[in-house]
Order: C-alpha cells, then structure tokens, then sequence
C-alpha cells in the first residue's frame, strides 16, 4: 500500500496570517500544502490566485497542491506554474478540452491532476488516465470549506482505483474529510488526504500536528 499524503487546506486558514499558518501546518508535520483556488464561475465561491501563491510560497519548502476550480483554465495554466505550483489540478467538468489542459500541465514541467465533481462519473476520465499524476474525487459540491462529507462518492474512488490499475497515478480526497472517515476513503482506495477545516481548527502549530497525526493514523489503520 502507498504511503498516505496529508494536504492541509489552507482555504480553511487565518487568510490576515497566511504566511504564518502555512508555517504552522509545515511544522505541524503537513505533506503537502492544498491552495483551493476558487473563480465564482465554475463554483460559487472566490477565493485566491496566482498572486497569494507566489506570496506564500517562501514560507515551506513543501509540494505546493493546486486544485483550480476555475473556467477557463487553460489561460491561467502557465501563471500558477510560475507561481510555484507543483501539483496543478484541473476539473474534468471546467471545459471542452481536459486532455489538452492537461498536456499543457505536463508541457509546464508540472505534475498534472484531474478532479470529478460529486455528481460526473468516472468515466469522463477513462480517456486521460496516461497524461494524469492525480486523480482528485470531490466528496463535497465544490466551493467551500466545511461541508460534509458525501458517502456516494466511496464507491466512485473504488471504481477509480480499479481503473487506474498499476499505472503510479494518486488518488485524492477534498471536502469533509476528518479523522472519523479518512479510514473509509483510504479503504476504498485514496492515499491523498486534503482537509481544511479538520486541520485549522485550535490555536496553531501545535493543535494542527495533532489534527494532522490523527487523520493519518485512521488512514493508515
Ligand atoms: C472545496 C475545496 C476543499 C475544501 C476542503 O471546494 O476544494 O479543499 O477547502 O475543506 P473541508 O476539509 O473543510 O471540507
Ligand atoms: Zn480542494
């Protein structure tokens, strides 16, 4: 089995102390760092961009996790890139042309994912499993933080595993995951945890590594 990825949600941190919470979840023992990266398009939501990374990119050395919620995308690729962007996650839903954002992705030097909506099957990426590093399953309707968790999406992430077969391809979770379901999505097959709200919750470093020690700990049961 793989070894468990924790990616704290900075979407759920103290955005007037980002620098210093990113900081916190670096010392806290986070994997990677998750920017949710919101348009009020494609989601109902706004939240950051391109800008706020290149800011708080100096404060870890960590795999900065971009999931751009945003359409389009293909114009923005290249500026998330050179803001640090490690990981830059695309929605098989935000346009007509997935395979080539994500050829885009990979042509940046970028590792390239693909998220799914809570209601898009999986077979809307059984075409794009060669150009793809991630694989992300919303189990929350995209937007914002602190919803709960969708029990649909179990089956979806055992689907998506078994589609992937031995290709070294993660799978991720993002939206309502705590310590009381992140042994039940690991289960069904992810071995890439995002959570917000589980992670930012308590005074800093301190309260984040215990949250962040007890989601992976359920995962890895
Ligand atoms: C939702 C975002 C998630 C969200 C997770 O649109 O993609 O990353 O911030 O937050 P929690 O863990 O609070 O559901
Ligand atoms: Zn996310």
């Amino acid at each position: 089995t793989r070894e468990i990825i924790i990616a704290p949600s900075i979407l759920a941190a103290d955005f007037a102390r980002l620098g210093e919470e990113v900081a916190a979840i670096d010392t806290a023992g986070a994997d990677w760092i998750h920017c949710d990266v919101m348009d009020g398009h494609f989601v109902p939501n706004i939240s950051f961009g391109a800008d706020v990374i290149k800011a708080i990119r100096p404060t870890t050395k960590k795999i900065f996790d971009v999931h751009l919620m945003i359409a389009p995308v293909d114009p923005y690729l290249e500026s998330f890139a050179k803001a640090g962007a490690d990981v830059i996650t695309v929605h098989a839903e935000a346009g007509a042309h997935l395979d080539r954002s994500l050829q885009a992705i990979r042509a940046l030097g970028k590792k390239a994912g693909v998220s799914l909506c809570p209601a898009t099957p999986e077979s809307a990426i059984a075409y794009v499993l060669d150009r793809v590093d991630l694989v992300l399953v919303m189990t929350v309707n995209p937007g914002f933080g602190g919803q709960s968790f969708l029990e649909s999406q179990l089956a979806k992430i055992e689907r998506i595993k078994a589609m992937i077969g031995d290709r070294p391809i993660r799978i991720e979770v993002d939206g309502g995951i705590t310590r009381d379901n992140a042994a039940a999505v690991a289960a069904a097959g992810a071995d890439t945890l995002v959570a917000g709200s589980a992670v930012f919750r308590g005074k800093g470093a301190a309260d984040y590594a215990t949250n962040i020690a007890a989601i992976r700990l359920a995962a890895e049961a």
